[in-house]
């Protein structure tokens, strides 16, 4: 994780670093620095703490830079205090280093190194690099060739942005199968640098990305990229126009709220434009895979992180029973080590609402060495995942920046929902059948809107529960992979203990938890299990926990048994998700609320994961 920024030109580096800097908060929030050069001096500042910390620090010292580097942190090796906190420096504080990844044989090297001498001021994986870089500096005083000689011994992933005070006119820059993006303006009055490049604000800028240990020598007039054999090359530049609008919370208390109530709106964005009601089907631009390709296709595989593995699981579900295509969705980190099972007739997808997400990318490259196609379903436009997928679908939810994910979720099974859709009319599906789907999927942003006018009641009764340290989830099908998701929320903004286990399973272990104690939470919301959850709700009932539903209006027997109910608008099980998620979201986001959690950011968490 981590974002690493830089600034060489016109303006007021330091400023343009605080702010590109912010525009990465979302990798990661735990520190944060900035080091520039000033008449051939080394200056810094580094806190734990937001960005907001930093700033206020850094105001005091009133610092005017002539080219300043920047990062805000996530942090893996050491924690998140000032020494840790990027830059990190060389024994005589000459080279400022700035790194997101992580190296793998750090210990080595640190171990090597103080052998010869060298003093280590933090526990980070990081200061090895630049260490590595000043030893290598030592020995033959040419920068460029010591990063290169420092990079090759390193082990792992990296993006990398340094300066040295005896180059007071040029940021060095390289990469390892992580993101870095260079951006300069047309008049070359300035050049940025970025881990994504939609930090680069309303700049218009050609833009460069940094491949596998390709290294930048960056000064304001010029961008020099050379491979890792040190030979310059030409890189391809894309004119970016980001017109970029900063998100404000608006009336809202946090983004979260905002991006809650936001679902109406932009589920129908990733609907829109997208479906035929002639034929009955799904039409998506950008698609570049034949009718014929598509339906060779034998298998799915789908690889996903989090909130995007679960809407994977929930398209597995849709793609077997509409399409009758062999699918599973996989957790990306785990495919990665299973050696696949790719062939020809497969078809993967990877979902990302960053497209960013480091073991996700890795299984994409992965699946792609064993020659998958690669279709991404992704948020954001110039990422990693957009770049690499052969074919890519945007969820055009716009930004979303609270870290929990709610409105990419619903965007992500919009747009899978239309997928499936295409996928099963171009197998079984007649017509008739495809309209019907179509007919439920149009009315999902209603149906939301209905959720969202019964937050007061939801609230209620979130805050009823608020203070319950364990809660237990349960579904069956689709209500199953929807409890996940829901549980998900909770642990992540409440810090609160949830579990979610298809109701199903209750009896093969899990009811020995069962007591007043633990809170159960049931998805309710699919025809076909409807029955058999009541069945273990009863059994729930019998050992006295609490029961909390969410069900659709109509399903009286509910009544009988749950404590509380969290009321539903009915649509079929395939859709069912959408309301029952929306209004997990809001159980969740009212607990936490309740429990004064930082929900926008919460502790220990990255919007980004750009490590594996
Ligand atoms: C949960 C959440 C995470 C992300 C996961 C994958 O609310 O936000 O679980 O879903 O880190 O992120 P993307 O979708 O960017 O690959």
């Amino acid at each position: 994780m981590c974002g690493i920024f830089g600034y060489l030109g016109n303006k007021n580096s330091l400023q343009a670093c605080l702010k590109g800097l912010k525009q990465l908060e979302y990798r990661g929030y735990d520190s944060a620095g900035i080091a520039g050069l000033k008449g051939g001096k080394l200056y810094f500042t580094k806190k734990a703490g937001k960005i907001s910390v930093l700033e206020e620090k850094i105001s005091l010292q009133n610092l005017q830079l002539d080219l300043a580097i920047g990062h805000t942190r996530w942090a893996t090796h050491g924690k998140a205090d000032d020494e840790n906190a990027h830059p990190h420096f060389d024994d005589a504080e000459s080279i400022a280093l700035v790194h997101n990844g992580i190296v793998e044989n750090y210990t080595f090297l640190k171990e090597m190194l103080q052998k010869k001498g060298f003093i280590f001021r933090s526990e980070t994986d990081t200061e090895v690099i630049v260490q590595l870089i000043a030893y290598y500096y030592q020995k033959n005083p040419k920068l460029n060739q010591a990063v290169r000689k420092a990079l090759k011994e390193i082990k792992g992933q990296f993006a990398i942005a340094l300066i040295h005070k005896d180059f007071p006119d040029q940021i060095i820059a390289a990469t390892r199968e992580s993101p870095l993006a260079i951006g300069y303006s047309d008049d070359r009055s300035e050049v940025l640098i970025s881990s994504d490049p939609n930090a680069f604000l309303d700049e218009k800028l050609h833009i460069l990305f940094l491949q596998t240990d390709e290294i930048a020598i960056v000064k304001k007039d010029r961008v020099k990229v050379f491979d890792k054999w040190f030979h310059p090359i030409v890189k391809a530049t894309e004119l970016l126009d980001s017109g970029f609008e900063p998100a404000t919370k608006g009336e809202f208390e946090h983004f979260m709220l905002k991006e809650i109530y936001e679902q109406p709106l932009t589920i129908q964005k990733t609907l829109l434009g997208r479906y035929s009601e002639e034929f009955g089907t799904a039409e998506l631009e950008h698609l570049f895979f034949s009718s014929g390709e598509l339906q060779s296709v034998q298998h799915v595989v789908i690889l996903a992180c989090g909130t995007s593995w679960h809407a994977g699981c929930l398209a597995s579900l849709m793609l077997e029973d509409m399409a009758r295509i062999p699918t599973h969705a996989e957790i990306a980190s785990e495919m990665r080590y299973k050696n696949p099972i790719i062939s020809k007739d497969t078809l993967v997808i990877a979902i990302s609402q960053s497209g960013e997400t480091a073991d996700t990318i890795a299984a994409v490259r992965e699946a792609k060495s064993k020659g998958a196609k690669i279709l991404g379903i992704c948020n954001v436009n110039n990422s990693t995942l957009a770049r690499e997928s052969d074919s890519c679908l945007f969820l055009k939810a716009g930004p979303e920046i609270s870290v929990c994910s709610t409105k990419a979720f619903t965007s992500q099974i919009a747009l899978l929902s239309l997928f499936t859709l295409f996928m099963a009319r171009l197998r079984h599906l007649d017509k008739e059948g495809g309209l019907h789907f179509l007919n439920e999927l149009k009315k999902i942003p209603r149906l939301v809107r209905n959720v969202l006018d019964n937050a007061p009641q939801i609230e209620k009764i979130a805050k009823k529960y608020s203070h319950f340290p364990h809660f237990f989830f349960l579904g069956r099908r689709y209500m199953y992979v929807t409890s996940q998701e829901a549980a998900l929320k909770l642990k992540e903004i409440s810090y609160l203990n949830a579990s979610a286990y298809p109701a199903g399973e209750l009896k093969h272990g899990p009811i020995a938890l069962i007591s007043p104690h633990l809170p159960v939470v049931a998805f309710c919301a699919n025809k076909q299990t409807y029955d058999k959850t009541l069945n273990n709700l009863m059994e729930v009932k019998a050992r006295g926990a609490p029961i909390i539903t969410f069900a659709p209006h109509g399903a009286l027997e509910i009544e009988r048994i749950a404590d509380d109910i969290i009321w539903l608008p009915a649509t079929i099980d395939e859709l069912a998700t959408f309301p029952s998620s929306v209004a997990g979201q809001l159980f969740a986001y009212y607990i936490a609320k309740e429990r004064g959690t930082d929900i926008d950011h919460p502790r220990n968490l990255a919007k980004s994961v750009t490590v594996e």
